[in-house]
This record gives structure tokens, C-alpha cells and sequence, in this order.
């Protein structure tokens, strides 16, 4: 017997060529965002020994990473702060001197209108106990209390010159709060990134190591539960609903369906966020030579993209700018 089928899928596989022509998705480094961590008191910048490349900078080195990010042509940093001192509500993070807002202002300054500066919004960093929110008697997170918080931290955060802000904490309300409160003090061109689907995910693993976090516990209380496909959508429905001008989905790869269930109904930009442990999965295994390190990352972050992403964050920002032109 000899077989000849008439349909042959390979032909367009044929030629480097003809796959570059044939490829249905592109990724460009204006897409990318460049998650950047600051600490306060830092002189030299130290490395974090879960996210191999990453560092937590001083100011100085971060105005410097954020200028290398503006050249390589990457489309934004998110810049998350380490305070040196926490309280239960979280000072720092709405004092216009607390380290987040200050090195706004430094990044802001250097890099222009290169690159979109824009900045985490929860308490996590900030608070000693490590809650993404402030807490009531019994030790709850508590809804509604944060909120006033989140607005506070809105304010100092446009006035410091973030251009998008990004909500991460999972308050119920939280988009719509932060508008308001924008839009009362003068800053109705500050845009709403709302992380929607935002999952309580082991992924974050590495993150908590990068900003010293004090979380004992965990956030399922807030943060959603890995099993909801449908509540992914919901969420991100009343983001859009409340105001928010972009929606995300995150950890990325272990939530691809979600992120593609969004992109089908959201009118707004949506994007995706490959997490550290993310990250650390492709560094663990390339370093033992168990994975070609930097195939499994363009993989990666083109699956995030295939599935739906308008932009991404990914900690590979300036490395993929680099390869991709
Ligand atoms: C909360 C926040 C977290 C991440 C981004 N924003 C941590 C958390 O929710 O516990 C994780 C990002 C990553 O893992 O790369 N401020």
C-alpha cells in the first residue's frame, strides 16, 4: 500500500520562510511590560535568589533599568516598592515620600514619554502583616476599609506620575472606588488596569521573596479560587462595568482558558501576567540543562499572546524586546 494524501498541513511548515509568513501570531516589544522592583534604602541593587536576573533596585539602578527598557523599545514598566518600615495599614504606600511614589517620580523623569510608568496598587508591600488589604477585629481582611486605603494610595500614585495604576489587591468594588476617587481629585486621565481574574496561585511563590513579603497564611479570602473559570469572566465584567480601561488575567499559563474566555467578551484591553514562578519554572529547568531556556520562553509568553493577550508582563521584557528585533 502506498498513501498520497492530497491535504498536506506540512507544506507550510516547509521553509523558515514560509512558517515566518504562515505564523497567525506576532509579538512585539511595544507589547511588553517590564515588572521592576525597588527597595528603599538600597544603594546597590540585590539580587533575589528565586528570580535569577531579577533584581531588586535601588533608585539609581532602576532609573537605569527603566531607561534600558524605553531603548530596547518594551512598552511599560510596572514598578512595585519595598518599603523599609510596615504598619498594619500600610503607610507608605500613600505618603507622596514613601518609596513607591518616589521612585514614580524618578522614573517618570527619566524615561519621559518613552515608556508608560505604571505602578502596583495594593497594600501587600506595605503592610506588616502582609494582607493585601487592612484588617478588621476578628483579623479579616476588610473590604471595604481598604478601599478607602486603595483610594489614598490612587491619589498619591497619579500625583507622583503613574499614568495607569494597577489594581491588584481583589477588593470587591476596587475599580470603581479608585475611579471615583481620581476623578474627585483632579485626575481623570490616570487610566485603571484591573487585575480581574487574579488567582490565589502557588506561582506567586518567587514574588514574595522579591518584596520580602510578611504574609503568613494565604489569600484565598480574596484572591480566586483556581477551580472558577466562570467567575474569571465575571470578575472582569464588573472591572469594565465599574470603569477599568484594561482588564488582566493572572498567574498566565495555568489560566490560558480564562484569558481567552475574557479577550471574547472584554471591549477593553486585556492583558496577561506571566508571574515569577512562571519565570522560575523556565530558570529551574534550563539550568539543568532539562529545557532550551530560550525557546521555552518566546513558547511561553506566544501562548499568552495566542490565547488572547493584548500586552503581557513578563519579567523577560528587555530579553524578549532584544531577540524580537
Ligand atoms: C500583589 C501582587 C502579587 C503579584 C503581583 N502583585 C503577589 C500576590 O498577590 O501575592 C505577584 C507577581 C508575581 O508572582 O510575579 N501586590
Amino acid at each position: 500500500m502506498s498513501f498520497h494524501p492530497a491535504i498536506r498541513p506540512r507544506r507550510l511548515r516547509r521553509t523558515p520562510a514560509l512558517r515566518r509568513l504562515a505564523a497567525e501570531t506576532r509579538l512585539h516589544p511595544a507589547e511588553l511590560i517590564l515588572p521592576a522592583f525597588v527597595r528603599e534604602g538600597l544603594t546597590e541593587p540585590r539580587a533575589i535568589a528565586a528570580m535569577p536576573g531579577v533584581q531588586q533596585h535601588s533608585l539609581d539602578s532602576l532609573r537605569r533599568a527603566a531607561a534600558e527598557a524605553a531603548e530596547a523599545g518594551v512598552g511599560g514598566v510596572m514598578l512595585f516598592g519595598i518599603p523599609e518600615t510596615r504598619d498594619a495599614v500600610g503607610s507608605a504606600a500613600d505618603d507622596p515620600d514613601g518609596i513607591l511614589n518616589v521612585a514614580t517620580r524618578a522614573v517618570a523623569a527619566e524615561v519621559g514619554d518613552a515608556l508608560v510608568v505604571q505602578t502596583d496598587l495594593c497594600l501587600d508591600e506595605f503592610t506588616d502583616h502582609g494582607h493585601c488589604g487592612v484588617l478588621d477585629a476578628a483579623g479579616e481582611v476588610a473590604n471595604d476599609a481598604t478601599l478607602e486605603r486603595y483610594a489614598a494610595m490612587a491619589i498619591a500614585q497619579a500625583e507622583a506620575g503613574s499614568a495607569l495604576l494597577g489594581l491588584s489587591g481583589m477588593m470587591d468594588g476596587q475599580v470603581a472606588a479608585v475611579r471615583a476617587a481620581l476623578d474627585a481629585a483632579g485626575h481623570a486621565d490616570t487610566a485603571v488596569l484591573a487585575y480581574s481574574a487574579k488567582y490565589a496561585s502557588a506561582f506567586y511563590g518567587p514574588f514574595r521573596e522579591a518584596v520580602d513579603s510578611q504574609l503568613t497564611g494565604n489569600r484565598r479570602g480574596y484572591q480566586q479560587d483556581p477551580a472558577n473559570r466562570r467567575e474569571g469572566v465575571r470578575e472582569a465584567e464588573l472591572d469594565i462595568a465599574e470603569g477599568a480601561d484594561v482588564v488582566m488575567v493572572k498567574p498566565a499559563m495555568s489560566f490560558l482558558d480564562v484569558l481567552s474566555d475574557v479577550a471574547q467578551i472584554s471591549p477593553v484591553p486585556v492583558w496577561a501576567y506571566q508571574v515569577s514562578g512562571e519565570a522560575a519554572m523556565i530558570e529551574a529547568a534550563a539550568a539543568n540543562g532539562w529545557i532550551d531556556r530560550r525557546a521555552a520562553i518566546l513558547e511561553s509568553v506566544t501562548g499568552i499572546k495566542r490565547a488572547g493577550a493584548d500586552a503581557i508582563l513578563s519579567y523577560y521584557a528587555v530579553e524578549l524586546a532584544g531577540w524580537l528585533r
